[in-house]
């Protein structure tokens, strides 16, 4: 009698393996999150195979924000359900220290440039903080600017440097996907084609990048897929060559 549900239960198990096997790299399964009372990430899905970069675009408010910070498990907005898998380990369980650790990184809108610290001392700090990814040579190389700056107070350089710098941090702990929050706002153009050329370079190295940007043009010519968010829900999902041609789409969503 008692092998019965042991046998059941392996066989539950195998099928899981399996079926975690076929997925995605990073996988997001009708996640619902709230923040207090208020109903905001309403059952949000997508897909981002290793090495992709992926647009997560919409108009103000959609909720983009709110999904990435979901997805960093963050603890506000709070998951209620759905799952978020990633290279086969779950995250809708993890607290974001634990998601950091699995290899999660959110650079936020504002960048959390660390104050009365060298742009090194804020690299060093961020590689002590997380299993060592980049070594600082290695983070010089593909940041030149940064590499000139080394020994400014960081918060003192501009606007791009300092988004040069939080992504260059991000890189500085071994991370497996990088969530960006509008890296691209109050920045000018040539200063996003610098930034663009470093996350083309880390795509490049296999590592999966989500991107959220009011810049939708800039964002879809450097992502693989693009996921249209509104009121807190998926409206579109698709290549990003598909928004591009898609006119009603981009005057309906994303005013461009
Ligand atoms: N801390 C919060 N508490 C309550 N509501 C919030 C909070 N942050 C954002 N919201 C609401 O969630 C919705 C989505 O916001 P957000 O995710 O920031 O959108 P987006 O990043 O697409 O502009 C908005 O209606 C916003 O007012
Ligand atoms: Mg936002």
């Amino acid at each position: 009698m008692s092998a019965m549900p042991e046998i059941a239960e392996f066989r539950g198990e195998i099928g899981a393996v399996t079926e975690q096997a076929n997925q995605a790299f990073f996988s997001v399964r009708d996640i619902h999150a709230w923040y207090g009372e208020s109903y905001i990430v309403q059952g949000v899905s997508f897909d981002v195979k290793k090495g992709e970069v992926l647009s997560l675009l919409g108009r103000n408010g959609a909720g983009k924000t709110s999904t990435l910070r979901t997805l960093a498990r963050v603890d506000s907005p709070a998951l209620k359900s759905g799952e978020i898998w990633l290279d086969g380990e779950p995250l809708h369980n993890k607290k974001a220290f634990q998601a950091a650790k699995a290899g999660v990184q959110l650079v936020p809108e504002d960048r959390r440039i660390i104050g009365g610290l060298t742009v090194e001392e804020n690299l060093i700090l961020a590689q002590v903080s997380g299993e060592k990814g980049w070594a600082l040579e290695k983070i010089y190389d593909h940041f030149p600017r940064l590499a000139e700056r080394r020994s400014q107070e960081a918060t003192t350089m501009s606007g791009g440097e300092q988004q040069m710098l939080a992504v260059a941090r991000a890189l500085a702990r071994d991370i497996k996907i990088l969530f960006l929050d509008e890296p691209y706002e109050g920045l000018a153009p040539v200063i996003v084609q610098e930034i663009e050329k470093i996350v083309r370079q880390i795509r490049d190295i296999g590592i999966t990048t989500v991107i959220v940007e009011q810049n939708a043009v800039a964002a879809l010519r450097l992502s693989d897929r693009a996921v249209i968010m509104d009121t807190g829900q998926v409206v579109f999902s698709g290549s990003a060559q598909e928004v591009l041609d898609n006119e009603d789409l981009r005057n309906e969503y994303l005013a461009i």
